[in-house]
């Protein structure tokens, strides 16, 4: 048996048929709105890449550092033999994770990215005598159909992901984890945290405008998949807080007055000049908000974990018994 396999639950071209909708749906909505998810193209994932490396974009240092304090701990209070990674992209912090849970370890990367899953199962498994890959192309929005693997199973949601999730979103998400858990089962969840309005808004609009550069790349993704002509250069990047919310906001804001045809859609969008469109929210948090949360998902709060600066918390969770 090989020690790498890789499953599509995805139809070849369900990206693309989701991309439309979203499309359609987003520009024709007042205010207009694109989600997240489509950023992530190879160039997308690189502009990403290049985020985490930024001094203002602290959440990745941040988590990563409570990893690498936090590694041992959770691999013995866990003691699982199956990691679940939802949204694994290059899988780069899992590594400690995986070298504190030791082999043999059966590990199943989950994403909508097949190149990234291909990348880094590959990398993981050339240094891990031991480990064995099952890799999953799937939407983890979707409710997952997980082969069975040896228990227990630690499933593990990082980077701060799930705050690009809107509040009903995040609840049949939390919902769909609990669903994956058996009793023994423990839940990972990474989280950005409440803090200053400048720390947060300098997060995501940096000085170097890779953030914008980022945000900007939407476009280019629909003009590439749906043939529009969207020009980057006629939208300004935005970022702003939301203290009501308590999440940022990343919007692109036309330059002057614009119509945009996407044909693949057979659609026409006009802007006004300064019309704003959404792009992203990245919800912070709070420890008594997770709590709760989690409980209402069914599932209990064991652990709590931040970095020194108290930016960024790690999660672990287990089901709730009946009783509570
Ligand atoms: C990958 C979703 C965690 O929300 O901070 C980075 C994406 N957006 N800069 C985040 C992002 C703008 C990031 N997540």
């Amino acid at each position: 048996m090989s020690p790498f396999d890789l499953t599509r639950t995805l139809p070849a071209d369900a990206m693309s048929a989701a991309l439309r909708a979203d499309v359609r749906e987003g520009l024709t909505h007042d205010p207009k709105q694109l989600p997240p998810k489509w950023f992530y193209d190879a160039q997308g994932s690189e502009l990403f890449e290049e985020i985490t490396r930024l001094p203002e974009y602290y959440p990745t240092r941040a988590e990563r550092e409570i990893l690498e304090e936090r590694a041992k701990t959770i691999a013995d209070i866990t003691r699982a033999r199956t990691l679940v990674e939802l949204g694994s992209g290059s899988s780069e912090k899992t590594r400690l994770l995986i070298d504190a849970l030791g082999t043999p370890l059966t590990y199943i990367p989950v994403d909508v990215s097949e190149s990234a899953l291909n990348g880094a199962g590959r990398a993981l498994l050339a240094d891990h005598p031991g480990l064995t890959v099952h890799a999953l192309v799937a939407d983890f929005q979707r409710g997952l159909e997980l082969s069975p693997t040896p228990g227990p199973r630690l499933v593990a949601f990082l980077g701060g992901t799930i705050g690009n999730l809107l509040p009903e979103e995040r609840a049949a998400f939390l919902a769909s984890a609990r669903a994956m858990l058996a009793p023994e089962d423990t839940f990972l969840l990474g989280t950005d945290l409440v803090k200053d309005e400048a720390t947060l808004v300098a997060a995501y609009d940096d000085a170097q405008g890779v953030t914008a550069a980022f945000n900007k790349n939407v476009l280019t993704v629909i003009d590439r998949e749906l043939g529009a002509d969207f020009d980057p250069a006629d939208f300004d990047h935005l970022a702003l807080w939301d203290r009501e919310n308590e999440w940022i906001e990343m919007r692109l804001r036309a330059r002057r007055d614009l119509t945009v045809k996407v044909p693949a859609l057979d659609l026409t969008a006009d802007f006004a000049a300064g019309e704003e469109m959404r792009t992203e929210v990245s919800a912070k948090f709070r420890e008594e908000g997770i709590r709760a949360e989690l409980a209402a998902a069914g599932m209990r709060l064991r652990h709590w974990w931040t970095d020194r600066k108290g930016r960024f918390a790690l999660s672990l969770a287990s089901p709730a018994s009946p009783e509570g």
